[in-house]
């Protein structure tokens, strides 16, 4: 049997990574740091007859993400596939985002990755591979995103950095999803979309972590082992579109600051 771990599996595209391996008749552990969703999702797939483990903790606490590590070293023995996904942002420079806060999302979206993978340098399975979940926001910026924008730039070049480092071991590759929209997994109404907000991707749709799930999958495939090192970016081509001022309808009115 394959062993799959997820971080930030109660929820999201992390919930959907954890659902995809788990039917694929992988034994899945997760950690989340929201106890209520993590049992819940863990009860939902048990009882669906799939391999599904939660772990209660916050991988920007380096204790916890040591006990995690020796949890899915004792329930596991072997990682196939190690999924860093969670994330979470503070804002930035125009809300004052403290240094604080700031390092709590670096903590959290470049440090935990790391750090697990150091925990389960010696426990991977030959062909195993890494998938870390990145952003567009690696590669653009809103204004006032500076803590999760680092935070991603962060795991961008840390996917590199341990795929060399790692080298005939474990492949590590990176997604860098736009747009998802995960209403589902918290319990939100289905959004109403205008159109502009569909149109603005040349695919024509907001993206579903099943979109993400489905290609972390794909990476994770050994049949796939010449892929290493790289960001694949899904965002339905909305980072692709070049809009000028006056262009699509679309003007600038933002100022000069
Ligand atoms: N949704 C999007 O549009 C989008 C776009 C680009 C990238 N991403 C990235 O995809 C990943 C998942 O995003 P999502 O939208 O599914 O998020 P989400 O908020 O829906 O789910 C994230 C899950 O991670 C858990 N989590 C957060 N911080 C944690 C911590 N410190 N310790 C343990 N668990 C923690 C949360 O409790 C939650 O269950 C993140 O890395 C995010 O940056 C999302």
């Amino acid at each position: 049997m394959k062993n799959c771990v997820v971080t930030g599996g109660a929820r999201g595209i992390g919930k959907e990574i954890v659902t995809m391996f788990a039917a694929a008749g992988c034994r899945v552990v997760f950690i989340d740091r929201d106890r209520e969703a993590a049992l819940r999702t863990q009860e939902e797939l048990q009882a669906e007859n799939r391999n599904v483990q939660a772990f209660v903790g916050d991988i920007g606490n380096e204790a916890d993400v040591k006990e995690f590590a020796d949890y899915v070293i004792e329930k596991c023995g072997k990682v196939n596939a190690l999924i860093n996904n969670a994330c979470i942002s503070a804002g930035g420079l125009l809300s004052g985002c403290t240094g604080e806060a700031f390092t709590y999302v670096l903590r959290v979206g470049v440090t935990a990755p790391y750090l697990l993978t150091l925990y389960l340098k010696e426990h991977f399975a030959p062909h195993a591979s890494i998938v870390n979940i990145s952003s567009t926001r690696a590669f653009m910026s809103q204004k006032d995103t500076e803590s999760y924008t680092a935070a991603k730039g962060g795991i961008t070049a840390l996917t590199h950095a341990l795929a060399v480092s790692l080298s005939g071991k474990v492949r590590v590759n990176a997604i860098a999803p736009g747009w998802i929209d995960t209403w589902e997994s918290h319990d939100l109404p289905e959004p109403e979309y205008a159109w502009q907000d569909m149109a603005q991707h040349p695919s024509g749709r907001v993206g579903t972590p099943a979109d993400i799930a489905r290609a972390v999958l794909f990476l994770c495939d050994d049949k796939n082992d010449f892929i290493n090192g790289e960001t694949i970016r899904i965002d339905g081509g909305m980072s692709r579109l070049m809009v000028y001022h006056d262009d699509c309808g679309w003007k600038y009115e933002g100022g000069l600051g």
